[in-house]
């Protein structure tokens, strides 16, 4: 099968994402098997991949699709079998019940990835001394935009497409407002990080209109841009390994001075270029930077005495990064066969 050579990961996942929600949508039992040769069938689609597994270079790669391959399969059978045993049950829905049968085997639940995901930031981030805290969803619109340098007619505030409340309230497009609420509170030195939900007008592939920041802020003396780098680097190879692999780029964000943006080297294709990474290699992991003295005054410290870094990363894109998962859909679509296998 051409089609699939060369394929990674990342395009066996989206078959078996397609073959699941095919199963699914399956209304009778000749629809199904239809769908089971389509995907598990000896030319089916899933096979295809394995066939294609000769063209990857070393032995390990091989290995491992040769792996996610056959655990995927495993997933799409089981899906399979369920949907038949629905099926058939809902034929007979005349014949008795029969009480003596046994009950379904019940399953454990787990936590969800995105949950897994932020419980692993805050447990390597409390290891460095950062207090996990949190702040308000509904956020005044001046915690939200004025206090962090981006005033009535800031054109950053269009960019948000900000679901407001009223003249004065919003759902926080982001967890920086609660710098400025953990700057007052606080004061300095300090260092916390902060998990939550944000609110964009935003629905595709990979943007939610509900999703998971968790912002850091750290600030004490001679803070410079070395503890920033050096700190977020730890956490890199923390959370994704030895090998994470991390590079950084100038970016800009109105209430950070320097601005930088940190990506990780494809997890899936080890930056040689793959459809996770668009090709490029690179992920874009989280935004950054030094804590803009005007921020810094707005939060009541003395920015010639203090300095600080900010940090702000998505845990959805974390667990997709760590766990190839393809679409951000997934995450919220709430189906058991993805969930379940999460480790
Ligand atoms: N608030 C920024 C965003 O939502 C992320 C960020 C946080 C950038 C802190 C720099 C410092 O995109």
């Amino acid at each position: 099968m051409s089609d699939t050579a060369g394929a990674g990961e990342a395009d066996v996942h989206s078959v078996a994402a397609e073959a699941l929600d095919a199963v699914r949508r399956s209304d009778d039992l000749d629809q199904l098997d239809e769908v089971r040769v389509r995907y598990l069938g000896r030319n089916g689609r899933l096979n295809g991949f394995l066939r294609s597994i000769g063209k990857l270079g070393d032995a390990e790669a091989r290995r491992q699709m040769g792996q996610t391959v056959q655990a995927l399969a495993e997933r799409v059978r089981e899906a399979l079998e369920e949907r038949r045993a629905e099926l058939q049950a809902g034929d007979s829905d005349d014949e008795p019940l029969d009480l003596t049968r046994p009950a379904p085997r019940l399953r454990r639940g787990r936590a969800h990835p995105v949950t897994i995901a932020i419980t692993e930031i805050g447990r390597i981030f409390a290891e460095l001394g950062y207090a996990a805290i949190s702040g308000p969803e509904v956020e005044y619109d001046r915690y939200n935009f004025t206090l962090v340098n981006q005033p009535p007619g800031h054109p950053a505030r269009d960019s948000h497409d900000t679901f407001y409340i009223d003249d004065q309230r919003l759902l926080r497009t982001h967890t920086s407002p609660v710098q400025i609420r953990s700057m007052v509170q606080r004061g300095a030195p300090q260092r916390v990080i902060v998990p939550g939900k944000v609110f964009r007008r935003d629905y595709d592939a990979t943007h939610l209109p509900m999703f998971h920041q968790v912002e850091g802020l750290c600030i004490d003396q001679g803070i410079a841009v070395s503890d920033l780098k050096g700190t977020l680097e730890y956490f890199a190879r923390s959370f994704f390994g030895p090998d994470a692999r991390a590079r950084w780029r100038p970016h800009h964000f109105p209430f950070t001075e320097p601005s930088l943006e940190m990506e990780l080297a494809c997890v899936v294709c080890g930056g040689s270029g793959c459809t996770v990474c668009g090709r490029t290699g690179w992920l874009e992991l989280l935004g950054c930077g030094m804590v803009h003295p005007d921020v810094l005054r707005n939060g009541g410290i003395d920015p010639d005495r203090y300095t600080g870094f900010a940090f702000g990363m998505g845990p959805e894109r974390a667990a997709m990064l760590a766990y190839g998962i393809p679409d951000i859909r997934l995450l919220y679509e709430n189906d058991v066969r993805f969930l379940r296998p999460m480790p």
